[in-house]
């Protein structure tokens, strides 16, 4: 069914955006690893992190409601094999990061996904796992889910030098190498979201990061097991905050307020990007706690005019998620705009290249696709609207169409909602009560 998201006069308001994906995931994995109980708050509630609390729930660990966003997570350090395929629904991260946590216990799993997640690449995680020792029982198509897998005990540490930036990768191997023989390593050569090595740190593993260039190599002796946490706060997904960042900058005297947004430096490209586009202003949040990422509280307005700004390609990895939104400033903004380096973007929820280039397309905007990013002539202003886009299952073009028909001449519609829960499912109430007006009609 579509749902169509009208040009309002203005957008504006204050809020919290919803906990961190990639932290919420980690936090439900690394307690389920870690013999005891640890407590952890501000966890994402949306359908892709309930996948991996039910996953690592199949797998032996228990769980307990201590209200919105906070959990008990009681771990062990010898997990058990499910009776049931783990579903992981359209999550890459899950799925992805529990084949490492598999691969280093003597069981067996069958995981299985959604239309979107069965159709991205595994090969990426099982093939350095598979040099680990790991075996896969069987996989659809080479190496799509499903997939059924065994891990064993006795995994081989090894030195890997992902061929992709992906922390997804790294973290699979990580986890792997924390129930391996000798020290595990890897190498990258452009650093990517450093959460696995400082949760890793938290639960009380010895890792060691050492620059390298523009990456790093990350280190960790193998044998080792997580301590349970008394309590990791997961602050606010700044992937989460980029949709409502760039509402407030297209919108006519837009001023939007954002508490407590994750600023660790691997995630903030989208950030440094828009603070030479428009004004955007950051307030540190100090933290006493031991492990916290750093946050702060984020401001931004709309000034009217925005200047198209190329993104380097060194900052791809750190704003990987945030192309979608990306684009559609863009389209808003005065001059072109060429995207280099994001070959990533094909093998995300959706081809994100082409579903953005036909996201904007169909909204009038001039665009073009290239292999590893894409090309938009920016409107210098509000971009006509009136398209019907095909979001593909993916949940950030389809809340990305949303904000860009908040300030375009016509309403922008799309044409599924249902899997924007997967990673914030409070968007329509927060764009709501911005003055947002989005109805399914
Ligand atoms: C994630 C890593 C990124 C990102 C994804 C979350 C993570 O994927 O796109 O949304 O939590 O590790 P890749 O590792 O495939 O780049």
């Amino acid at each position: 069914m579509p749902w169509t998201s009208s040009p309002v006069a203005r957008i504006s308001g204050r809020l919290r955006p919803p906990g961190d994906k990639s932290c919420s995931h980690r936090a439900m994995l690394f307690s389920a690893l870690a013999e005891g109980t640890s407590t952890v708050s501000g966890v994402l509630e949306g359908e892709d992190v309930i996948r991996s609390r039910l996953a690592v729930e199949a797998l032996g660990a228990s769980s307990e409601a201590m209200g919105p966003g906070q959990w008990r997570i009681t771990g062990r350090d010898h997990l058990s094999s499910p009776e049931h395929p783990l579903d992981f629904g359209n999550s890459g991260t899950g799925s992805r990061l529990m084949m490492g946590v598999v691969a280093g216990h003597p069981i067996e799993a069958e995981f299985k996904g959604d239309v979107s997640l069965q159709s991205r690449p595994m090969g990426r995680v099982l093939n350095p796992l598979k040099e680990m020792g790991l075996e896969v029982l069987s996989s659809a198509d080479g190496d799509r889910l499903p997939a059924r897998l065994r891990g064993r005990s006795d995994l081989q540490a090894i030195s890997y030098t992902p061929p992709h930036a992906s922390a997804q990768v790294k973290s699979a191997i990580l986890l792997a190498g924390l129930r391996a023989n000798g020290t595990t390593e890897v190498i990258e050569p452009r650093i990517t979201r450093d959460h696995t090595e400082r949760m890793l740190r938290t639960y009380g593993v010895d890792i060691s990061s050492e620059a390298r260039g523009e990456g790093q190599i990350v280190r960790l002796v193998g044998g080792q097991s997580l301590s349970p946490v008394e309590h990791y706060a997961v602050p606010s997904d700044p992937s989460s905050a980029a949709f409502l960042m760039a509402a407030a900058m297209i919108s006519p005297n837009g001023d939007v307020t954002l508490e407590d947004v994750m600023t660790n430096p691997t995630r903030t490209g989208f950030i440094e990007v828009v603070r030479s586009m428009a004004d955007v202003t950051l307030t540190p949040i100090e933290s006493s706690a031991d492990g916290a990422e750093p946050a702060a509280q984020i401001t931004t307005r709309g000034t009217g005019a925005l200047s198209a700004t190329d993104p380097a390609p060194e900052l791809v990895p750190a704003m990987i998620d945030e192309f979608p939104i990306f684009a559609v400033l863009a389209a808003f903004a005065k001059g072109e705009t060429r995207v280099t380096g994001a070959e990533e973007l094909r093998v995300k929820e959706s081809d994100r290249i082409s579903a953005v280039v036909n996201m904007l397309r169909v909204n009038g905007v001039d665009c073009d696709e290239t292999p590893d990013g894409f090309i938009v002539e920016g409107r210098d202003g509000p971009p006509p609207g009136g398209g019907l886009v095909e979001t593909h299952h993916d949940h950030r073009i389809a809340m990305s169409a949303l904000v860009m028909g908040t300030a375009s001449q016509k309403p922008v519609a799309v044409d599924d909602v249902s899997m924007i829960a997967t990673s914030y499912p409070e968007f329509f109430a927060h764009m709501a009560s911005l003055g947002a007006d989005i109805r399914n009609d």
